[in-house]
């Protein structure tokens, strides 16, 4: 397994690669890996004659008073982790290469990121998002590129900027990994303090109870955000921070569930924010 910290060599890597008729698979990574990278990781390995990680914990898509410090990293794991997942090479950037002092450019996705997280956390997280993972496609030039549904307003605003700007890479979008009791895997869930572990089931528990209803017959939509909503506020240690049914393609909100709708939700529990999602129509799916 290579480590690569320049950008020059990467840029030339990818080059050789493009030369040589290999196809290349990238997995985006803020690093803190676990068995959700991993998934994607093991994807893009069968997928793609190279498989690439980038671990890169990306300041512009942190706030003012987000986690930034505070993320977790975890170095010398992810490179355990990292091989036994079948990855050929590691880029890890520094802050400093990849945004130099007079840097100004930015890339933005606009109605798709106003709702959900671009609401809770601002607008200037997603284009933190975009304008990184754009930098990462014309250093890495990946044929494939591996996003989870974990973050699925991050999968769909990817998708539409590929298209948009015509990146030569196919997006491939992973199903979310989770622990035998259902959170969702997060690098986050490192930070929360162990008398909160049970709690952060709450968001979990209230998108399988929406789940639950709409299979029951419920279709009203704010019928299904009140009681699933009731089940997170019953526990005054969590703030919720929102929790919506859109529409997977557009992310606007919907009012009849008469088709596949993504019910999306985070919470803050114990100073984390945790995120969950799950997709369901008047006839399934049931199971995920
Ligand atoms: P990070 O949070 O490290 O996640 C990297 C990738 O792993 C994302 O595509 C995310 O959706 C996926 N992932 C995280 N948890 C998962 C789970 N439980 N199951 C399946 N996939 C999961 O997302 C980012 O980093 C950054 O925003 C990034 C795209 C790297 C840009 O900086």
């Amino acid at each position: 397994m290579r480590i690569i910290e320049n950008l020059e060599e990467m840029r030339e890597t990818a080059g050789e690669l493009a030369i040589g008729g290999q196809s290349s698979g990238l997995v985006p990574t803020m690093g803190a890996l676990h068995d959700g990278h991993a998934s994607l990781l093991r994807r893009s390995a069968a997928e793609n004659d190279v498989n690439i990680i980038s671990i890169f914990v990306n300041p512009a898509q942190f706030m003012p008073g987000e986690d930034y410090e505070s993320y977790p990293r975890t170095w010398d794991a992810d490179l355990e982790a990292a091989e036994a997942a079948g990855v050929d090479i590691v880029f890890h950037p520094s802050a400093e290469d990849m945004y130099p002092p007079r840097a100004q450019t930015s890339v933005v996705v606009h109605a798709l990121t106003r709702g959900l997280c671009g609401m809770s956390r601002g607008q200037g997280h997603f284009r933190g998002v975009t304008t990184v993972v754009a930098k990462l496609f014309n250093l890495v030039r990946p044929t494939r590129a591996y996003f989870g549904q974990k973050d699925a307003q991050q999968a769909v605003v990817i998708q539409r900027m590929v298209i948009d700007l015509n990146f030569p890479v196919e997006i491939i979008v992973c199903p979310i990994v989770r622990e035998a009791d259902g959170l969702a895997l997060s690098s986050r869930n490192r930070n929360l303090p162990p008398e909160h572990r049970q709690r952060a089931l709450a968001l979990r528990e209230a998108l399988t109870l929406g789940r639950k209803l709409v299979r029951g017959g419920e279709t009203d939509v704010s019928a299904l955000t009140y009681a699933m909503g009731q089940h997170i506020l019953r526990d005054n240690d969590i703030e919720l921070d929102y929790l919506e049914i859109v529409s997977p393609e557009t992310l606007e909100a919907v009012d009849k569930l008469d088709d596949l709708a993504l019910i999306a939700g985070a919470v803050k529990i114990g100073g984390v924010r945790l995120i969950d999602n799950i997709l369901v129509g008047p006839t399934g799916p049931w199971e995920d």
